[in-house]
C-alpha cells in the first residue's frame, strides 16, 4: 500500500497491476505507475506542493485536477509551465518545482515600501 493512492475502490475495485517507472522531483527519486499524471504520482508519494507562487513564494499544488487553473505548473528539463495534472510519467523524468521568481513588471505596493525603508 502506498500513501495517497487508492488501492481499492470499494465501487470500482482493486487497482489492477501496472508497472512501475522511476523519476526525480526536486533531486528526490519516486515511483509511479506507468501512465499516472505526475500529480497523481507525487500526491501518491505525499508531495502535495507542486511550487511556490512566483511572487509570494505561497505553496500551490492540485487545485482543478482538469488542467484549467495552471496551478500545477512544474519544470520538466528545461521546459517550464507543464501542467503536472495532464502530463504523464515517463521513466527518468528530471521534475523540478517551480520557485519564486523576480518580477520586474509588479508595481510595488505599500508593504514593498515599508519593507524597504
Ligand atoms: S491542477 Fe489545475 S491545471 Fe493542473
Amino acid at each position: 500500500m502506498s500513501y495517497g493512492r487508492i488501492e481499492h475502490h470499494p465501487v470500482l475495485g482493486p487497482l489492477p497491476p501496472a508497472a512501475t517507472v522511476s523519476f526525480s522531483f526536486d533531486g528526490s527519486h519516486y515511483t509511479a505507475r506507468e501512465g499516472e499524471s505526475i500529480a497523481a504520482a507525487l500526491l501518491a508519494s505525499g508531495i502535495r506542493t507542486l511550487r511556490l507562487h512566483e511572487e509570494h513564494g505561497s505553496p500551490r499544488g492540485i487545485y482543478c485536477n482538469i488542467g484549467h487553473c495552471m496551478e500545477c505548473r512544474v519544470t520538466i528539463g528545461a521546459k517550464s509551465g507543464i501542467r503536472a495534472c495532464l502530463t504523464p510519467v515517463k521513466a527518468g523524468m528530471d521534475i523540478r518545482s517551480g520557485t519564486v521568481l523576480p518580477t520586474p513588471f509588479r508595481q510595488a505596493t505599500k508593504s514593498d515600501r515599508s519593507l524597504s525603508l
